[in-house]
């Protein structure tokens, strides 16, 4: 009888610690999902849609003051210098080769107020830059 009144305690404890653990883990699980979600969108460049969105940000950061935030350039006054950035969207720069993109971004254009980004903007940063131009500026 003692024995019985032992067993039935035990596995009502057992009961109760695994609903308390049950009640737990879906937080647990959803606060896991979430972390590692946000982790996904700044820590990995692998999809294509990151690297969209990273070439956005860095285009918007360091290129859309000059030749606006769709692409399409146009005379503007930066710093009281009266600039003419290219029309990127247009069908000779849709034609113009990605490495004369990446020496342009890398050297900029001294001359005509197009400023370096060696020191800005790593190799990797500007492909995605120039895949954000092709990919949505350019369409
Ligand atoms: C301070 C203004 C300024 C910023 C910022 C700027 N550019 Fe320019 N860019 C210019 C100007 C001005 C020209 C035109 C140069 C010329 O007349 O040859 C130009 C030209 C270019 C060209 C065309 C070169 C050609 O004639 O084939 C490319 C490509 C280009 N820029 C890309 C970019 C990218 C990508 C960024 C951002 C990483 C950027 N630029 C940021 C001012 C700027």
């Amino acid at each position: 009888m003692k024995f019985t009144k032992l067993l039935f305690t035990i596995i009502a404890l057992a009961v109760l610690i695994v609903a308390c653990t049950q009640d737990q883990s879906p937080n647990a699980n959803q606060a896991g999902e979430n972390s590692s979600n946000t982790n996904t969108n700044f820590e990995t460049a692998a999809t294509p849609l990151d690297e969209l969105a990273q070439g956005k940000k860095h285009y918007v950061d360091n290129c859309a003051r000059c030749h606006k935030e769709d692409g399409t350039g146009g005379p503007v006054e930066i710093e009281g210098e009266e600039l003419k950035p290219d029309d990127l969207t247009s069908e000779k720069m849709k034609k113009e080769p990605d490495e004369e993109y990446m020496e342009y971004m890398k050297d900029g254009i001294p001359d005509e107020g197009m400023p370096s980004f060696k020191d800005v903007l790593s190799e990797d940063e500007m492909k995605m830059v120039l895949k954000y131009i092709r990919e949505e500026l350019q369409k």
